[in-house]
């Protein structure tokens, strides 16, 4: 894509200075200097310039159009070789834990190989063009050339006029190829620039519905009502889930992995909208309000936080941007990552490198705590928000989410149960239904699954 865009762009601009600056000039040299010739040499200098510019121009298209799906060709192997060489790089660890790295660069020479042949294939064509193109235009100089020698001889013109004749098909043969270059490199970046705009035609599967307006109003209730959901209509993820979270309370998901605990967060950010039934928030359909008003009132802490390839503070601050210094480090104390940015040599200036790579996982998951706390939005989501840190940093960082937490809409979703104890209502999420919901004492006293889970953590916990 960014291939795409980027190529897109330097195309357009080379669209228009072609036009300028090449085409547009060139016409009026080419007019000109036929104006002279023929006025001051006879028509049959204007008839042989014309007929070999048709002649040309048909042969230049014909090839030209020929030979673009060998460009097509080479640019996608291109592509195909860029991105292998970019995602065995971005996965180095995979790759060298795996001791991969001659597999890697035999992929990757595999399609440099298919690369070179389109090149070649594609630089043989241009050479057949540009031969093509030479023999017209040599032609119709030497033809040119030919009559007004004959004409010397003949006693009809002097040789001064020779000298002026080929001047002046200089004139022309300059401007006539470098039509052809200009036709060529013009074919090349419309094709390019097609390539982009496909790009923006491309459909949101996510759109404001005509006239939505901002969601309104101080009630943050969030309601699911019978929703189901699928990405792919062979593999139902969600089916009939009914619940709501009062304002200001805190519901818990749990349940084994796969069973649709964060296709609930993205519903509810609307990252996806339901197949079937409803979410609310303060009773309006959030389809039927703007996704950046929904995005607005939501907070997440996702499962697994990427941060951007700048400093710490940055990070922090996206939570909010224009958040002053003070804000950022209350935020970060809150949850528990100050003392270990102030540890580092550089403090808040540390940079964490592409995808916070240079972070643990605990303390991406940190910064991205403190990034949703500065947000602070009415409704919160925590993904698995605790999941990377050891126990002492989790009962840690629990308390100082619970305070977060306070007096907001709160929907948690966990793999350990100890952190959803004080949940207003627990649900039990197996294979997109809910097969148990209450609250902790409830579940417990019913012997169920959830008391099952409750028996397992604790056995692992006291081990
Ligand atoms: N973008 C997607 N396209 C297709 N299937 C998906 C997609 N995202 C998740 N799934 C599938 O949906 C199921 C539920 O995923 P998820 O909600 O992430 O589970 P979890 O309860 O572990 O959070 C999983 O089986 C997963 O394979
Ligand atoms: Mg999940």
């Amino acid at each position: 894509m960014t291939r795409d865009i980027d190529r897109g762009t330097r195309s357009v601009q080379a669209l228009i200075s072609m036009t300028l600056y090449n085409i547009v000039p060139t016409l009026v040299e080419l007019a000109l200097v036929l104006a002279v010739l023929g006025v001051k040499f006879g028509l049959f200098f204007i008839w042989i310039t014309l007929g070999a510019l048709a002649l040309y121009i048909c042969f230049t298209v014909a090839v030209t159009e020929w030979r673009t799906k060998f460009r097509r060709t080479m640019n996608e192997f291109a592509a195909v070789a860029q991105t292998r060489a970019i995602d065995s790089l971005l996965n180095y660890e995979t790759v060298k834990y795996f001791n991969n790295e001659e597999f890697e660069a035999r992929r990757y020479d595999a399609s440099l190989d298919h690369y070179r042949k389109a090149a070649v294939k594609s630089q043989r064509t241009l050479s057949m063009l540009t031969i093509g193109q030479q023999v017209l235009v040599t032609g119709s100089l030497v033809l040119m050339l030919w009559h007004t020698t004959s004409g010397v001889v003949e006693g009809r013109m002097t040789l001064g006029d020779l000298v002026m004749v080929n001047a002046f098909m200089i004139q022309l043969y300059i401007p006539l190829n470098l039509l052809g270059v200009v036709y060529r490199e013009m074919k090349q970046s419309l094709t390019d620039v097609d390539k982009m705009f496909i790009l923006l035609d491309e459909k949101r599967e996510v759109l404001d519905a005509p006239g939505a307006q901002a969601l309104t109003g101080s009630d943050f209730t969030v309601r699911f009502e019978d929703v189901s959901f699928d990405y792919e209509p062979a593999r139902p993820i969600l089916k009939h889930v009914s619940f709501e979270i009062p304002a200001g309370k805190t519901v818990a998901v749990v349940g084994p992995s796969g069973s649709g605990k964060s296709t609930l967060a993205r519903l509810l950010y609307r990252f996806y909208d339901v197949r079937q039934g409803r979410i609310t928030i303060g009773g309006q359909d959030i389809r039927e309000v703007t996704q950046s008003s929904v995005r607005r009132a939501i907070g997440i802490v996702p499962q697994d936080t990427v941060l951007f390839n700048d400093t710490i503070e940055y990070n922090i601050a996206y939570g909010r941007p224009g958040a002053t210094r003070e804000e950022v480090e209350a935020a970060a104390r809150a949850a528990r990552i100050h003392d270990f940015i102030m540890a580092t040599p550089k403090g808040y200036e540390t940079t964490v490198g592409e995808r916070g790579l240079k972070l643990s996982g605990g303390e991406k998951q940190r910064a991205a705590i403190a990034r949703t706390l500065l947000k602070n939005p009415p409704i919160v989501i925590f993904d698995e928000a605790t999941s990377a840190l050891d126990s002492a940093n989790e009962r840690a960082i629990q308390s100082e989410l619970k305070n977060a937490a306070q007096g907001k809409t709160t929907l948690v979703i966990a793999h350990r149960l100890s952190t959803v104890v004080d949940a207003h209502e627990i649900l039990v999420l197996e294979s997109g239904v809910i097969v148990e919901r209450g609250t902790h004492a409830q579940l417990l006293v019913k012997q169920g699954r959830y008391a099952q889970m409750w028996q397992l953590q604790k056995i692992e916990d006291s081990e």
